[in-house]
């Protein structure tokens, strides 16, 4: 089963409630929402307050993709805002397995994302502490970005990883997901795609992106 997830970083933010209810309506699977703090990227975006706020008005999945330094600090207050799944940078934590821990005995369900110059040997001792791993296909911080064509073969790696390791975590992917590079990341072997200025652009509506990144990816 693939899964698109509307990333409301290219969303208007003077209408965040009804562009997020606008993906939900049109079929995605989930939230992302993107926490920036200036530091582990070069932008700012949303804090816990945004979280509570769209919890309110989607029921799909509300992911938290924290590009924050040490978000071990702000576990807890992402989780008590209804984050249904937690994704910290194994780049941004000093201790990721306890803060994987952490997330799970929260009850949320807890993510690692990886930038593009980070190798997937890090990940794999903390596979079994971990729900999601997200391959991050443009490096974090804007949306809008280029793919990065080389990060299929990492995905087509990680994939191999887990089969070999027996685990049936699913991949995510993160940026410059569009109806082009979506069937390349599902054939390398994601299931969950997160795209933000495909769904979010003055071209077509809401609808009609999620349609077409949907058909581009035959679900
Ligand atoms: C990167 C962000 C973006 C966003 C999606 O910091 O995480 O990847 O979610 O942006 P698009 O789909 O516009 O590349």
């Amino acid at each position: 089963m693939i899964a698109i997830e509307a990333s409301i970083l290219s969303a208007d933010f003077a209408r965040l409630g009804e562009q997020a209810r606008e993906a939900e309506m049109a079929g995605v699977e989930g939230i992302q929402v993107d926490v920036m703090d200036g530091r582990f990227v070069p932008n700012i975006t949303f804090g816990q307050g945004i979280v509570r706020a769209l919890r309110g008005v989607v029921s799909v999945t509300l992911d938290v993709h924290l590009m924050i330094v040490e978000p071990e600090r702000y576990i807890e207050e992402f989780i008590e805002a209804g984050a249904d799944r937690l994704f910290v940078h194994y780049e941004a934590c000093t201790q990721l397995h306890r803060a994987l821990q952490t997330i799970r005995e929260l009850g949320s369900e807890a993510g690692v994302a990886i930038n593009p110059g980070t190798p997937l040997s890090v990940l794999e001792e903390t596979l079994d502490m971990t729900d999601l791993i997200q391959v991050m296909t443009v490096n974090p911080g804007f949306g809008g970005q280029q793919f990065i064509h080389s990060q299929l073969d990492k995905i087509r790696c990680l994939q191999g990883m887990l089969d070999e390791r027996g685990y049936s975590i699913p991949i995510a992917v993160d940026g410059g997901i569009d109806t082009t590079t979506a069937p390349l990341v599902v054939n390398a072997g994601a299931t969950v795609l997160v795209a933000g200025s495909s769904i979010y652009n003055d071209r077509a509506s809401v609808g009609q992106n999620v349609a077409a990144l949907l058909a581009s990816i035959k679900v």
